[in-house]
């Protein structure tokens, strides 16, 4: 079975964005791009890591026999090895993961397996990362296909923050208001590099998740006047405006740009510095769908994830992380009609999961995340197989120097409580 036969199975009235999701990802692994699917457009960066040719026996492997080993290799590893699984992973990935979460609940399962020697994180580079950062020194954090990236992380590097960084301070100055305020508090997302991590945790910064954005731009008007957020300018523009931010005062920061395209008035009466960066998945839902779904099913709840832009998390019924998403359809106690913004394997999990509802995705068109989907059985049963052996493939380590400022802006995070 190809990729797109999983893919498309649960959906089959729909069309995908791009006909290269027929080909398994080690076939896309070949080529300069994410693509296919929604990120197709998003180009690795140079500096990204790459991953080389999966074993032949691996490609060729028909998924039963894939499954057998996966599991195979598990039972002989035991507790030497934990799999965790965003929510945005195949089913046929997630089927072998120990926990399934959100970022922010995998971020913390990272730590609450001291007895593994090993952390097989499905998800993306920029979660293995932080596995890595928040797990013990002798452990192993392992992404199984390295050109799982995310196209909205890489929308923000390292030198473009601390030039940006340079500019405000310029504009702003460093000294505190009369409340003992810093000029600006950087707040990054957690899908960002470890660098940029580093760089809050050097700063007064923090991280945030989309579970947590509101306590922590909480926290962070608590400490500054203002907050530069990276690199989502939807998770941030939906936040802010929630919490009563005038959207006016949100200006945008185009890296390519002096002052960001900003004018210094502009940027005078800013609240929150909006990154210019999205998430090809989510920038594809829009108001039109939310109007169709209504039009077509007059009692309608549609949920959304806050990377949607602003106009779709205003029109819709509800917005929140992965996890409010799931558990928001737990909680339906009366069989509901559901339209979801978000990312087409967990909607489609979630549809199978609850045949009491009706539940759609509100894009007709299917386009999975196509760095999530760079992890397929055949990477997970290569990866462990490895590690029966005694050999460590794909591991992501951080330095200790940017580990170490990186996990004083996520330790803020996991102590911000609302
Ligand atoms: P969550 O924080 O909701 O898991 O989202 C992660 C992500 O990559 C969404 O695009
Ligand atoms: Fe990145 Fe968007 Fe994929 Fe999430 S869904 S990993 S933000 S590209």
């Amino acid at each position: 079975m190809t990729s797109v036969d999983i893919q498309i199975r649960t959906a089959p009235s729909a069309s995908t964005c791009s006909p290269a999701l027929a080909d398994d990802p080690w076939a896309i692994d070949t080529r300069p791009g994410y693509g296919p699917g929604a990120s197709q457009a998003d180009t690795i960066p140079g500096t990204a890591p790459r991953q080389g040719g999966l074993p032949e026996a691996y490609r060729e492997a028909s998924t039963d026999e894939l499954h057998a080993r996966i599991r195979a290799a598990k039972d002989a590893l035991g507790d030497r090895v934990v799999v965790l699984g965003h929510f945005y992973q195949r089913d046929e990935v997630i089927q072998h993961a120990d926990a399934v979460g959100d970022s922010f609940q995998l971020a913390r399962a990272a730590r609450q397996h001291p007895e593994a020697e090993a952390i097989v994180f499905c998800g993306v580079h920029f979660m293995a990362e932080t596995a890595d950062m928040l797990s013990g020194p002798e452990q192993a954090v392992i992404l199984p296909n390295l050109a799982a990236g995310c196209s909205m992380a890489d929308m923000a590097d390292l030198d473009s923050v601390e030039s940006c960084w340079e500019e405000l301070t310029e504009l702003y100055g460093t000294e505190p208001d009369a409340d003992g305020r810093v000029p600006v508090v950087p707040v990054t997302y957690m899908n960002s590099s470890a660098a940029l991590k580093a760089f809050c945790g050097e700063h007064g910064g923090i991280v945030c998740t989309s579970s947590n954005a509101a306590t922590v731009l909480t926290w962070a008007f608590e400490r500054g006047q203002r907050v530069l957020f990276f690199p989502d300018q939807h998770l941030g523009r939906n936040t802010a405006k929630a919490m009563g931010v005038p959207v006016e005062a949100m200006p945008m920061w185009n890296p390519r740009k002096v002052l960001g395209g900003n004018t210094e008035e502009d940027l005078a009466a800013a609240r929150v510095i909006l990154w210019h960066g999205f998430c090809s998945v989510h920038k594809r839902f829009t108001v039109d769908q939310i109007d169709r779904a209504r039009a077509e099913h007059p009692n309608v709840r549609v949920l959304v994830h806050p990377e949607c832009p602003m106009p779709v998390v205003d029109a819709a019924d509800g917005s929140g992380s992965t996890d409010y998403l799931v558990k928001a359809i737990a909680a339906a106690t009366e069989p509901t009609t559901f339209a979801i913004g978000t990312e087409i394997n967990l909607v489609n999990r979630l549809a199978n999961q609850y045949p009491q509802h009706t539940i759609f995705c509100l894009d007709p068109v299917v386009c999975p995340c196509s760095t999530m989907y760079r992890i397929h059985p055949g990477y997970l049963a290569w990866v462990l197989e490895r590690l029966v052996a005694g050999e460590v493939v794909n591991r992501i380590t951080v330095d200790e120097r940017t580990a170490g400022h990186a996990r004083v802006a996520l330790e803020r995070m996991l102590a911000a409580t609302p």
